[in-house]
Formats: C-alpha cells, structure tokens, sequence
C-alpha cells in the first residue's frame, strides 16, 4: 500500500512510519515539525512538511501521491492550549480534519484517525467506559476530536467510505515527548534516573489507561488493513494509578526514592479506563504489553539519553 502518515514525525506517527515500511508498504509524511523531528524518521523517507489547516496544499499533496490510506495524527495535542486558544483547536483539529476528509475523497482514500478516549468520555462516565457513552469531554481538545470524529462518520454516511477513528488512551513508550499525561511515564523516569524525587500532583490514585506505544500501531495496521469503518476504543481495560507507575519506574531502576506531592491540578479527571471489547470483536487488535513491561523499556530509554530513532 501507499500510506500517508500526518504527524510522522511525532511520538506515535513515527513508530506507525516505521511498522509500515518494516512490512513492505511505502509512506509520505506529512508533517509540519511544530512539534515533530526529522531525527525520529529513516533517512530516505518522502517528508512532505505541510500544515493541515492549509487545504490547498493537503490537496496537491495527496492528488501527487495518491494513497490508499491516510493514517491521520497530526494535531494539536495540548489540552491546556486547547483551553486557552479553543479556536485555534479547533481549526487545526477539526478544520485540518476536514481538509484531509476532502482530500480522501478526490483520491478514493481511507482516513484513520488518532482520537482519544481519555479526553472524551468525561467524568461521569462507567468504567471501563464503551464506545456508545455519551461524550463529555472536559476541554476543547475532546470536543474538537469529537467533532472530527463525526465528520469522519458523516463522510462515511454521505459518500459510503470506511473511514475509522480510533479513541486510544494514554500512549506511552520511547520517542515521547515528556509533557502531556502519559508523557508522565518519561518524566518520572528522567527524574529517577537523576536520583531526584518524582512530583505527584494530588495523591496519586488518580488512574489512566496506559497503553504502549507498539500496542497502538498495531491498532492503526489492523484499521488500515480493516474494510470496515466506525469508532473503536484503543486501551487495554485497565486502571493504572500514579502512584502505582512511580513503583514501576522504582522498580525498572533497582531503586526507591519517594515522590513529593503537589497540589492536584484543576480539571484533571480522577478516573480512566477504556473497554476493548469492540476493537478486539471487530479489528482482533488486542493490547498485549503489561504496564509491568512497558515502563522498563521507557525507562532503559531515558537512561541512554532519549535517541530518537529507539525502537517501539
Ligand atoms: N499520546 C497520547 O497519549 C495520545 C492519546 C490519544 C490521542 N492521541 C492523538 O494521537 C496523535 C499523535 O499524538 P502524539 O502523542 O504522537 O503527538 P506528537 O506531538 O508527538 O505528534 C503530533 C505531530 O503532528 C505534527 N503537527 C502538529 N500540528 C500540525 C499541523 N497543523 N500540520 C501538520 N503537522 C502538524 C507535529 O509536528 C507532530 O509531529 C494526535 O492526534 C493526538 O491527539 C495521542
């Protein structure tokens, strides 16, 4: 296949770059390195540095190389930003989606889109919460990505295409940013590896779905390869809380050092977890590394000095 990944050379894109060539399909990045780095893609890869708000462009892009599928990442992915500056949230989460929708269409593509699960459901949500919840996301970027979300449901209604959105939860492993929720994982990491004591903001029992990053590229391969479109969970079903990935991070080190406490930031939900059973039945994608396995191999690189081509 041919495949363009949007936000290829961001933390999950760059993995996802990486999978598709390992199984013999051919991939155009395009990327316009706000937040992505050159360093985390093979050399000779065909890197288009575009921004997605930017339609004529997006167009000429995908008319010139005429994709199968487009794996769709880029985004605006703080949600603190997205509180201070929703509008422009929303033109790169939602409008830059659209862009994409519309270029899909002139070439016969099929999207799959990187939503989220954690930001969507809100705090009243069951746990672990399905995919029929009525969302009620606690800032713009959730709602932007609902949004999305829905165009991608309304091409399919209007033009009979298969485009898929998948709500993952939090994605953690090598080539992550620190910031951001699961970027916590690498922060701790970097903090123990310097032998200083960790930040915990509140008590720590507030819990996320982790899952590791080779987990989720697996999810965006079984979507592409899928003829079936729709919205499916990506998480593994389980409550980690924070204070539980400190003695995970402890443990991968060989050491103890106790965390510090700080108070609870505004607006964070207390719980999160996502049911799978959907993207298991339907796409037979199943997460399958314990968070016991996945944070000693964060751990391992952070202790070799965060290179950005580390594998998944
Ligand atoms: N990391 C997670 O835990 C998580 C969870 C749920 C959903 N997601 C979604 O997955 C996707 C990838 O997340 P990530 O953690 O790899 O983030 P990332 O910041 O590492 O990657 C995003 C990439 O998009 C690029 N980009 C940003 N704005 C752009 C624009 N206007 N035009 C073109 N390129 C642009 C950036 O340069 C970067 O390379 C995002 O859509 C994010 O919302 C991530």
């Amino acid at each position: 296949m041919h495949v363009i990944v949007t936000g290829g050379a961001g933390f999950i894109g760059s993995h996802i770059v990486d999978a598709l060539i390992e199984r013999g399909d051919t991939v155009t990045v395009v990327d316009n390195l706000s937040s992505g780095r050159i360093a985390r893609l093979p050399a000779d890869v065909d890197l288009r540095q575009v921004d997605i708000t930017d339609p004529d462009a997006i167009t000429s892009v995908v008319a010139d190389t005429r994709p199968e599928v487009i794996v769709h990442l880029a985004a605006q992915i703080d949600v603190r930003t997205s509180v201070t500056d929703p509008a422009h949230d929303a033109a790169v989460n939602i409008g830059g989606t659209i862009n994409l929708l519309e270029a899909a269409r002139g070439v016969g593509a099929k999207l799959v889109y990187a939503s989220t699960g954690g930001a969507l459901y809100g705090q009243h949500a069951p746990l672990p919460t399905p995919e029929h919840t009525l969302p009620e996301p606690e800032a713009p970027y959730g709602t932007a990505k609902h949004c999305a979300e829905q165009y991608l449901g309304l091409f399919n209604r209007l033009y009979g295409t298969q485009h898929a959105a998948l709500r993952m939860g939090n994605i953690y492993g090598p080539r992550q940013d620190p910031g951001g929720e699961a970027g916590v994982i690498g922060i701790f990491c970097g903090r123990i590896v310097a032998t200083e004591p960790p930040t915990i903001f509140g008590d720590g029992k507030a819990t996320r779905d982790y899952v590791y990053v080779a987990d989720a590229v697996e999810a965006f391969l079984a979507a592409a390869d899928s003829e079936r479109g729709g919205v499916w969970n990506i998480g593994t079903g389980r409550e980690t809380s924070v204070l539980e990935l400190v003695e995970h991070v402890c443990r991968s080190a060989g050491y103890d050092i106790a965390p510090v406490f700080a108070p609870a930031r505004a607006g964070e939900l207390q719980h999160s977890a996502l049911d799978v059973a959907a993207a298991e039945r339907d796409l037979g994608w199943k997460a399958t590394m314990p968070i016991k396995d996945g944070i000693p191999r964060v751990y391992e690189w952070v202790a070799n000095g965060q290179p950005d081509r580390a594998r998944r």
